[in-house]
């Protein structure tokens, strides 16, 4: 029976293989392995992770690298995983294998935990690895315990460490700021450490994404060469250590920033770290993008196989001035473009405080009497006239000092008692870690949710960082805050989606201040940036893409940079989840035609951009052309965009190879997506290729005209 057990464990790629002795633990999707092995010593070493070994008998002859956790206070000299302060003053940790298991968790997808306990003083650790077989993506997170008598300091606890050893490490990072989101800048790794993180608590991406690119042996290319891409489930501080040693092996440390944030684990409680995502890629970061989304789809965004609605937002059309009249006119506007719904944004609430800039009223979610005399009732029935559903912005884990809710309730304000409050946006952040602010911030999405059950989205905004950091809830224990409010944020979420199971809502944060996928488990899509220049999102999109799928990009046409005209605008955003953000009455009759036409266009092409396979064609970063292109999981179905920026004067163009096509079907090309009037051009009405063609000799996508762009749709015949 134990045979029979063993020999299913190991089918199921999740094998525990005995060779000389010592056991090898196998975790592996169906494209890469990772793989541990057990020292003479008892330690616990990875010995491989990259493409699948298919001849077991050879692990025998893999090297044992690095220790697979390494812990502080032993022989190693470089970043530890864990280091831990045992309550005698001790600083030590030494890990033994004690015991693994695998498990299938669900079809096609299987768990293993490896039990590690120092023999000297009684912590336990577990590392566990999810693996999804199809997708290609493993899932890593880590378990601490400990039963000695008084508390354990955990200084260091990462969620994942593993171990590289080539030629060469290349690191692409996301990093910008507000309005200028997932820069991608790529150099390569020397001896020492390039750390990615961040310290701003709430808002946390907004300088630098969670998310990385690591290529080995050279750059990282969309179509060739291995590469790692890893990102981080946790809406708060993070850090990616990136390590090259002595000896040039270079180990990758994911988790928590540990900065200012030393844990004190009382006996019996486990800390888990979050999850660590990753998928390793031998065929390129295209490949590795496109495994992110089918497995981001499947298993973790809300709602993630589900479709999306098509919006009109009156942010960029009003901000904060508007009245019942405008917001009915715009729904008006919502019904005659044929989007799905009508999401009004910030300042409708506060009474003693109205909201009419960022100056005040945040924490007051009562409608502003004033401005709204109807209250939302009258906004949710005004749109269900119109056959459009509605959509409110909250901002719930804020506070203006100039509002009700700061004065009755300083207590809940992450603020210094004794210094003067430093404001970022004019706010403040609440103090997630007490429940009765958690209770308070569930209680907004539930009172509205309560009086207007005919609410049927919310856009979840998170503008300000931690500042000013001290919680009066938490007295001695401050350096909990920064993880503790993570914490507690979740607790609220996990009860929005319990009791609202379905109830669709976008995360903000300031633009793409938050983007993580702990963050999308609750969350059906999120907004990369406030800045919504075409040209600006082409780079911003191209970024995201490298990790979440179009379905959670949100991108809406608005008038930032009306050079570019109606059709740029809309091209680019319809490379997403599509949206608009734009007053009707500034754009002319056969501007408006155009856009309630690519609305329908859209919503046909959903299946294909929401829920296709993405093929990024050519980078905006190489120069003043890029493209995209969107294949349905039948390959029947394509879509492809192409834009050129700021071409030269007669300058050269080339044919772009398609990609992911079948290359022995025939597609009907033709361009789509036309401003009334406006003829295909030659080639592109309804022209019959070979996949093969299209493919291997490709279509002259380009042209020199300055902001033009195409969108074709190609059809199987
Ligand atoms: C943030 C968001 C914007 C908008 C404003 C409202 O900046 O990113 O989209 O909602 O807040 O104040």
């Amino acid at each position: 029976m134990r045979k029979v057990l063993l020999l299913l464990a190991c089918l199921l790629g999740m094998a525990c293989v005995k060779a000389a002795d010592q056991p090898f633990i196998r975790i592996g999707t169906k494209s890469t392995d990772l793989i541990y092995k057990v020292g003479d010593n008892g330690r616990l070493y990875q010995c491989y992770l990259g493409k699948k070994l298919t001849h077991p008998a050879d692990w025998e002859h893999l090297p044992l690298m690095s220790e697979a956790y390494v812990t502080h206070g032993m022989e190693d000299y470089f970043e530890p995983a864990l280091r831990v302060l045992h309550n005698d003053g001790n600083p030590s940790l030494l890990l033994k294998y004690v015991s693994h298991e695998a498990k299938e968790v669900s079809p096609g997808v299987s768990e293993t935990v490896i039990t590690l306990k120092d023999e000297q003083y009684p912590v336990l650790v577990k590392l566990h690895y999810v693996a999804y077989q199809e997708e290609n993506l493993l899932k890593t997170f880590t378990e601490i315990s400990h039963e000695e008598k008084k508390p354990v300091t955990l200084y260091r606890y990462a969620s994942s460490m593993l171990h590289m050893d080539r030629g060469a490490y290349y690191l692409t990072e996301f990093s910008g700021d507000w309005a200028s989101e997932t820069h991608m800048q790529e150099q390569r790794l020397a001896f020492g450490k390039k750390v990615l993180d961040t310290k701003l608590g709430a808002r946390a991406n907004m300088f630098c994404s969670p998310f990385f690119l690591l290529s080995l042996d050279g750059k990282a290319q969309e179509n060739a060469g291995e590469v790692l891409v890893g990102t981080l489930g946790w809406t708060g501080n993070f850090r990616f250590t990136f390590e090259v040693d002595n000896g040039g092996a270079l180990r990758l440390l994911a988790g928590i920033n540990p900065y200012a944030s030393e844990y004190e684990l009382p006996r019996g409680e486990v800390f888990r770290t979050p999850d660590f995502y990753f998928t390793y890629s031998t065929e390129g970061t295209g490949k590795a993008s496109r495994d992110f989304h089918d497995w981001a789809r499947k298993y973790q965004v809300k709602d993630g196989t589900e479709s999306r609605m098509t919006l009109l937002n009156n942010w960029e059309a009003t901000y904060f001035d508007f009245d019942e009249q405008k917001l009915v006119k715009l729904m008006d506007d919502a019904a005659r473009l044929g989007v799905d719904m009508f999401l009004l944004d910030d300042g409708w609430f506060g009474n003693q405080y109205p909201r009419h800039s960022d100056t005040q009223g945040l924490g007051d979610w009562q409608e502003t009497q004033a401005k709204l005399p109807h209250g939302i009732g009258f906004l949710t029935a005004e749109a269900r006239k119109r056959g459009i559903k509605f959509g409110l912005w909250i901002e719930p884990e804020m506070v203006n000092p100039k509002s009700e809710l700061y004065e009755k309730h300083k207590d809940w304000v992450i603020h210094l008692p004794n210094r003067e409050e430093y404001y970022f946006r004019n706010q403040l952040v609440l103090d997630l870690s007490n429940p009765e602010v958690q209770d308070h911030v569930f209680g907004v999405v539930d009172g509205l949710m309560t009086r207007y059950p005919d609410i049927a989205f919310f856009k979840w905004d998170c503008n300000s960082p931690i500042t000013n950091i001290y919680s009066a809830y938490l007295e001695d224990r401050q350096s909990h805050l920064y993880v503790d409010y993570v914490r507690g944020l979740y607790k609220v979420l996990e009860r929005i989606r319990a009791k609202y199971p379905h109830l669709p809502m976008m995360l903000c944060s300031g633009g793409g201040g938050r983007s993580d996928y702990e963050a999308l488990r609750y969350f059906t899509e999120f907004w990369l940036s406030d800045n919504t220049d075409p040209i600006e999102r082409l780079f911003i999109q191209w970024g995201y893409s490298h990790v979440f799928p179009a379905k959670t990009l949100c991108a809406h046409v608005t008038s930032w940079n009306s050079k570019a005209g109606i059709k740029f605008r809309t091209d680019v955003a319809m490379m997403g989840k599509l949206g608009f953000d734009i007053d009707l009455s500034h754009l002319d009759e056969r501007e408006v035609a155009f856009c309630q036409q690519a609305v329908q266009t859209y919503k046909a092409l959903k299946p294909v951009i929401l829920d296709g396979n993405l093929y990024r064609l050519v980078s905006p970063y190489s120069g003043q052309h890029t493209s995209s292109m969107y294949v349905s999981k039948d390959q029947a179905r394509a879509v492809v965009f192409a834009f050129d920026v700021y071409p030269r004067y007669a300058e050269k163009t080339w044919p772009v190879r398609l990609q992911g096509l079948e290359a022995n079907r025939m597609y009907r090309v033709k361009e789509i997506n036309r401003m009334p009037g406006a003829k295909p051009a030659a080639g592109d009405e309804g022209t019959l290729y070979s996949g093969e063609y299209l493919m291997t000799v490709g279509l002259p996508l380009f042209t020199t005209r300055s902001l033009n762009s195409r969108v074709l749709e190609v059809v199987a015949k």
